[in-house]
């Protein structure tokens, strides 16, 4: 007797199991049914190494039979007895975290999904596109499942569109992008975890039976408490190099949840999505509710292989322009902070360009007249250059920086505004704020409600007019240094449950509506320091501001937690006073990111100038390498004594080791490195390059080593030194 046949008396087991209270074990026997047959064939969501396959059953719901390594033959994947439906709704027979939730007009709070049809289509040679549909058998109330696959980058992305045609509106209380599923032994969640100051910390533990959140309810996420990232080892701890693992990132600037459950069958379900914690959505008749993407792959050599995976995509797809070049800048904010007038300024300008910098941004405090912006009291909003701080204005400036060769950018924090500022006078309006409670102030600045498109149009308003007034902006810095209190917007009125929703929906229409205008501004992303990285906002912006924190030391925890997610040529990462480091393990420290300064250069003695000029240029020619270049993290600063990271074109004819000593033990002997992602069979020449002036290499390292050996054996290029660094740029040797 085949199993189909055996379903009516399964049905029968499942009613007796409802009423013994027994339906949590059978909830879930019920969908793993050795040997059962699929209703449809395979649907296989695929890249060059990775799968993920789902198989509609007989039963009409949709299940996942497969999500791990590709299969040379894809009829086999329907052969797998392990399966989980794909995404799960709340209200009948799920009894753990559901994918979605929706409460009906009648309020009946149950939601069935079953399968309809799909579709596979390529957008191009590399991109494809599926789509499954899913309707409720009951209500008028579809659900959208949509793949993108990039095939060489070996990653997916996937949302969900969610729609209905029931006469009231839908309450929607779950409404997650994803739902994955694993099987296996154990399971390692790596976290990155922070705060101000200490941004994407690495941290790993054991997965136990339960569920494990990691969210954000901040709405601005104005400072990180958790990121929107993580990577799932399976069977052992993670590693860099070996075993299998999947990396996923969220890309939504607003609340988000990710949700791990092990059931009791030590089967794990992933559900990433927007927070829905006190975020009820009211769904109309014909509306479309589309969640963010979440964007993951699945390696089967360790992290390391599943951060390239990502940064690969974050390259080609991911982040604005993330091919071209970026600008090495001078920043003022921590060389002058409030304190400076045009006088101040010129000098960064000049120094910047006799650095050989591309870029003088100019940070907080260039605005407000009634109240001026000399210290975070005052000002927000009143986007008006201050005239006797700057009484020649921006365009002076900018002019003064075109004269000298270089760029010129501005900060601007526009979602914000402080009460003591003309905007707030005009508009006390569009500030969230509860109507029958104190405003709730930080940073002596309150959040604009950009759920108001009139805030909106504000906000765009200033800033299409700043780059009209003054064509000589080429660079933007765009600050949010609060998260959202009060939460309550005067412009949603009885829909105050969708304020975090569209609140981030707003900051996306009108960086949507920016960039029509002005597609290729390279503009970084900041929210008091990394507040707000995330792939929603990258779309819009060039790079990001990963840290207020510019202690070398701690930056190199900071940077690396950063790397296993986002591209070196994102991570801006300066040169500043902070710290008693050197200035040139600082600088080696920044040159691994997006190389910037921060600081008064008259506070450099001649050697350190020269030494910062020559960096900057060197950096200038092996920043492609570090850029695009494929990144390996050879030695952790989280289990040694040091941190090593090797980055490889991809030719395999150039790379740039950066090593980092922090604060080894006397006896912390140099062991040798050995390196990952060259050519075995290349002959490479090794050379410690970015010297102080005046000082030689240690390292007698020789001439030249095969891929081969430095793969196998590796070489000495660590000391005991502390705080102390060193570059090292391998190439490729012709061979006769
Ligand atoms: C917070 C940012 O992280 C800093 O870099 C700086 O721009 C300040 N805001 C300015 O207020």
């Amino acid at each position: 007797m085949s199993w189909i046949k055996r379903l009516p008396l399964l049905k029968n087991i499942v009613q007796y199991a409802f009423r013994c209270r027994l339906l949590g074990l059978i909830g879930l026997v019920w969908v793993n049914i050795p040997g059962y047959a699929g209703g449809t064939e395979p649907i296989v969501i695929a890249t060059d190494h990775v799968a993920l396959v789902y198989e509609a059953a007989d039963n009409g719901r949709l299940y996942q039979v497969h999500f791990g390594e590709r299969l040379d033959d894809q009829r086999e994947y329907g052969k797998n007895q392990w399966r989980r439906e794909a995404y799960i709704a709340s209200g009948l027979d799920n009894l753990l975290e559901p994918a979605i939730r929706v409460i009906h007009g009648d309020k009946n709070p149950s939601l069935e999904l079953l399968y309809v049809d799909h579709k596979t289509g390529a957008i191009d040679k590399n991109v494809g596109l599926t789509t499954i549909t899913l309707k409720d058998p009951v209500y008028d109330l579809y659900v959208k499942l949509n793949f993108k696959t990039f095939s060489s980058e070996n990653v997916i992305e996937t949302w969900t569109e969610i729609r209905h045609n029931e006469t009231s509106p839908v309450t929607l209380t779950a409404f997650a992008s994803s739902m994955l599923h694993l099987n296996a032994k154990s399971y390692w969640l790596t976290q990155f975890h922070g705060a101000w100051f200490g941004e994407m910390n690495v941290a790993e533990s054991k997965l136990t039976s339960g569920i494990k959140v990691i969210d954000s309810k901040l709405g601005t996420k104005a400072t990180i408490f958790q990121s929107p990232n993580f990577i799932i080892s399976l069977d052992n701890p993670g590693s860099e190099q070996y075993g299998q693992c999947i990396a996923g990132t969220l890309g939504w600037s607003g609340n988000f949840k990710l949700a791990f459950e092990q059931d009791e069958q030590n089967s794990l379900r992933i559900i990433s999505g927007i927070n829905s914690f006190a975020s009820d959505y009211q769904l109309r008749q014909g509306q479309t509710f589309q969640t963010p993407a979440f964007v993951f792959t699945f390696s089967n050599k360790g992290a390391g292989l599943a951060s390239r995976n990502l940064k690969r995509w974050g390259l080609n797809y991911g982040v604005l322009d993330g091919k071209r070049d970026r600008l090495t800048l001078l920043n003022n904010w921590e060389a002058t902070f409030f304190d400076f007038d045009e006088r101040k300024l010129t000098r960064l300008i000049s120094d910047a360009s006799q650095l050989g910098l591309d870029l003088f941004l100019l940070d907080d405090g260039w605005f407000g007249n009634k109240y001026p912006r000399d210290n975070d009291g005052s000002s927000l909003g009143d986007w008006e250059v201050n005239k006797k701080k700057l009484p020649h204005g921006l365009r002076y400036l900018s002019k003064e920086a075109s004269g000298k060769g270089i760029k010129f950018g501005i900060w601007i924090e526009p979602e914000m505004v402080n009460p003591k500022s003309e905007l707030y006078e005009k508009h006390p309006d569009w500030v969230l704020r509860l109507p029958n409670r104190k405003e709730d102030v930080s940073r002596n600045q309150l959040v604009l409600d950009l759920a108001n498109p009139e805030v909106q149009d504000f906000i765009y308003a200033t800033l299409t007019g700043l780059l009209q007034d003054n064509p000589g902006i080429g660079y933007i810095k765009w600050d949010c240094n609060r998260m959202m209190s009060s939460q309550y917007s005067p412009f949603l009125k009885d829909d105050q449950s969708h304020l975090f929703i569209e609140y981030a929906r707003g900051l996306y229409t009108l960086l949507e509506r920016f960039r029509k205008k002005y597609p290729s501004l390279p503009m970084m992303l900041c929210s008091s320091g990394g507040g707000r990285v995330d792939y929603g906002a990258l779309r819009y912006f060039t790079e990001f501001w990963p840290s207020d924190n510019t202690n070398a030391f701690d930056r190199i925890f900071i940077q690396w937690g950063y790397s296993f997610f986002f591209p070196a040529s994102t991570v801006c990462s300066h040169v500043t006073s902070a710290g008693n480091q050197s200035i040139k393990f600082k600088t080696d420290v920044a040159m691994s990111g997006k190389l910037g300064f921060d600081l008064m250069l008259d506070h450099l003695n001649d050697h350190e100038r020269l030494f910062c000029k020559n960096a900057i240029k060197e950096y200038k020619r092996i920043s492609d390498v570090i850029w695009y270049g494929d990144l390996f993290r050879l030695v952790s600063p989280y289990e040694t004594e040091h941190a090593v990271t090797l980055s490889v074109d991809s030719t395999k004819n150039h790379a740039i080791l950066f090593v980092y000593n922090l604060h080894p033990r006397h006896n912390d002997f140099n062991k040798a490195v050995r390196l990952e992602g060259l050519n075995a069979q290349t002959l490479y020449q090794v050379d410690e390059i970015n010297l102080f002036p005046g000082t030689k290499t240690q390292f007698a390292l020789s001439a030249t080593y095969s891929g081969d050996y430095l793969m196998k054996v590796g070489i000495p290029v660590t000391s005991n030194e502390p705080l102390s660094s060193h570059v090292f740029e391998l190439k490729s040797i012709k061979q006769e």
